[in-house]
């Protein structure tokens, strides 16, 4: 079973030789972000700062719960050393077990509690975490809690906050994100402030849910449940009436105010580029902070992947892809999301290629808003994990004339896709591109080339013969 709160993961991680305590003194100011950032490029362990410069000692940071495969592995309660496919294969099944969640009235993330005049956000050790950011970051690896007014459905997401002054902060939630659209519909027209809560330090289960782009009217608390095999527990706010994870270290208790906005970013983004300019952000009223005694800030030094950003996205949208093709009746076999590809570049596998699927999955991710630029569907014999054999395919199969289908969009396209101008990003307008690497469906079988590999070419009775060898002949290892 999974752990159910960030100490218990942080123990797992220290059993399974993934983490690694920093015992000296380091500055919030960018050293925490320096240290983290190299880590990741040297696909190094998460990392747990034990003394933090201007703080008590007690108060830590924990960077990159979910940087390497080996971690997600710790945070579903596999071996590390589970692959790619098992642990996809693994998310998928337990995500499907739905628990609900269970509210208490005590809760260890509110040993602690500051309410209105008390609040000083900057009493938690919120770092800067690359040298140009517009400010520091306390929401980096977080769970952005909201309530529709109207139905009760509460909204987990993940979406990045700064610290604006002692009692507000500044964010940046895409227009097409859930927040973005519930403040603008269902808020701002009454000119009502949105409850909000920012949760950090919950096991990284949690904060993995919170990333899934779910429908309005899912509940993603009973899918982190399923996930963990426990329930959440959750606890209500002590100043909004929000539910929040009894468990977690921090929690930020506040409204959007919907008359006013505020100067947010610019941040070292996901796609591994500093996000543009400092821009309008959405303002937070800070109402109460409440944490756990010596509460440890989980942080995510994005840029350049992997990290937890390019890992844990990977996991599930691939997860919501691959639900939604099917809905759609794509003939799906699997779909991964490389992390090098930082969601921008997805591979679809198909039970049965051509033109026509390749459009299908194309219409398929161009239907609402639209985070990914390139999609690459290869037959079924192609695994779908293995870049080196989607290459291949892409190399050889995908026509450069006919093989290619855009499709083009304004209004809801990703304002975090680099190679768009500053004008597309501003108008979030944008072209979304399938490379069909499958075969036409309409070519005769003998018009097929046949693939030349030990897989492929050789008679059965001989390719037992060679593996039956293998060992003996000295090739063992190699398997
Ligand atoms: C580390 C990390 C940071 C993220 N930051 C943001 C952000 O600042 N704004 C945003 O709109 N999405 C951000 N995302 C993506 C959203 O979490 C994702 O789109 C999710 O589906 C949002 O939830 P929603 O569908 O309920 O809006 C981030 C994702 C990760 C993994």
């Amino acid at each position: 079973m999974a752990v159910s709160d960030l100490r218990g993961f942080i123990a797992a991680l220290e059993r399974s030789g993934d983490l690694v305590r920093i015992k000296r003194e380091v500055d919030w100011d960018m050293e925490v972000g320096a240290i983290s950032r190299r880590a990741y490029e040297k696909a190094g362990p998460a990392l747990l700062f034990e003394k933090i410069k201007d703080y008590p000692p007690g108060y830590s940071i924990l960077n990159g719960p979910v940087g390497t495969w080996r971690r997600v592995a710790v945070a579903l309660g596999l071996p590390p050393e589970t692959s790619v496919r098992q642990l996809y294969a693994a998310y998928e099944e337990k995500h499907e077990r739905k628990l609900s969640p269970v509210t208490v009235d005590t809760a260890p993330c509110q040993e602690i509690v500051m309410a209105g005049p008390e609040v000083d956000v900057y009493q938690l050790p919120a770092p800067m975490v690359h040298d140009g950011d517009g400010g520091r970051y306390i929401g980096t690896w977080d769970i952005i809690v909201t309530r529709d007014p109207d139905t009760g459905w509460t909204n987990w997401g993940m979406y990045r906050f700064m610290i604006h002054t002692k009692n507000m902060l500044t964010g940046w939630p895409q227009a097409t994100s859930q927040l973005a659209i519930m403040m603008k519909s269902k808020y701002l027209p009454r000119k009502q402030a949105m409850p909000v809560a920012v949760v950090i330090g919950c096991e990284p289960l949690c904060h993995m849910v919170a990333t899934d782009p779910y429908k309005p009217g899912e509940n993603e608390v009973e899918y982190a449940g399923g996930l963990r095999g426990e329930p959440v527990k959750l606890v209500r706010c002590k100043t909004q009436n929000l539910l929040v994870p009894a468990d977690a270290e921090i929690v930020i208790e506040g409204e959007v105010l919907p008359d006013r906005i505020a100067l947010e970013g610019p941040f070292g983004e996901y796609p591994g580029y500093r996000s543009g300019t400092m821009g309008e952000g959405v303002l937070v009223q800070i109402t109460g902070i409440t944490h756990r005694k010596n509460p440890i800030l989980t942080l995510s030094t994005l840029g350049v992947p992997p990290d937890d950003s390019s890992i844990a996205a990977s996991l599930t949208a691939a997860i919501a892809m691959k639900r939604g093709l099917r809905r759609r009746g794509v003939p799906v076999k699997d779909v991964y999301v490389p992390p090098e590809g930082v969601t921008h570049l997805i591979v679809v596998s198909v039970e049965r290629g051509g033109s026509r699927v390749a459009r299908q999955v194309l219409d398929f991710f161009t239907a609402r808003r639209v985070m990914v630029s390139k999609v690459i569907v290869v037959d079924r014999d192609v695994d779908a994990f293995d870049m080196n054999q989607v290459l291949h395919a892409f190399a050889t199969k995908c026509h450069p004339g006919r093989g290619i289908a855009l499709e083009h969009y304004e209004g809801r396209g990703n304002a975090l896709t680099p190679c768009y101008s500053a004008d597309e990003r501003r108008r979030l307008k944008g072209t979304s591109a399938v490379f069909d690497a499958t075969w036409p469906e309409d070519w005769e079988e003998e018009g097929v080339p046949i693939k030349s590999s030990f897989e492929t070419t050789y008679p059965d009775w001989l390719k037992e013969k060679v593996l039956a060898h293998w060992e003996s002949d000295g090739l063992g290892g190699r398997l």
